[in-house]
């Protein structure tokens, strides 16, 4: 097994290909569970959490079409649901089963929930939510002007 570049996950181990490949498939999963009607584009996402959880969600669409529910926040309620952490690696993909680069919503929301350095497999490659998400205001940005 090969092991990605950049971090390991905190108390989890090395992010391999056989992680990456189990959240593929945990995504595809997820795909079966999206609710559509609308655009007829299925969401699917997983993640691997920091105790070694693998989570994950798809789209909750909404006749109301503004309060469509990404696959993302699914996720995040999966994660606190399921007894909270932080997440270390992270998949999207479309109805094909490819890639698919979160919304720029979604990646704020991963961003909140995330570990140091985690990962995302995207359209261009493995990369980290720092690099999706550059000088995100977040949770540090909150506690430095309360001094
Ligand atoms: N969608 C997600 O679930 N996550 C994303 O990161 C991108 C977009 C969904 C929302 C909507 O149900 C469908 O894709 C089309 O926009």
């Amino acid at each position: 097994m090969t092991e990605t570049p950049a971090t390991r996950p905190p108390g989890g181990g090395p992010v391999t290909d056989e992680v990456w490949d189990r959240l593929h498939a945990g995504a595809v999963d997820a795909l079966t569970h999206a609710y559509v009607p609308y655009s007829h584009f299925p969401v699917g996402v997983a993640a691997l959490v920091d105790d070694g959880r693998i989570i994950a969600g798809a789209n909750v669409e909404n006749a109301s079409y503004g309060v469509t529910l990404c696959a993302e926040c699914s996720l995040v309620s999966a994660l606190h649901m399921g007894g909270g952490g932080k997440l270390v690696a992270f998949v999207c993909i479309d109805g094909a089963e490819q890639a698919l680069m979160p919304c720029g919503r979604c990646r704020q929301l991963l961003f909140e929930h995330a570990a140091p350095g985690m990962l995302l497999k995207t359209v261009s490659g493995i990369r980290t939510i720092d690099e999706v998400l550059p000088d995100a205001f977040g949770p540090s940005t909150l506690a430095a002007y309360a001094g």
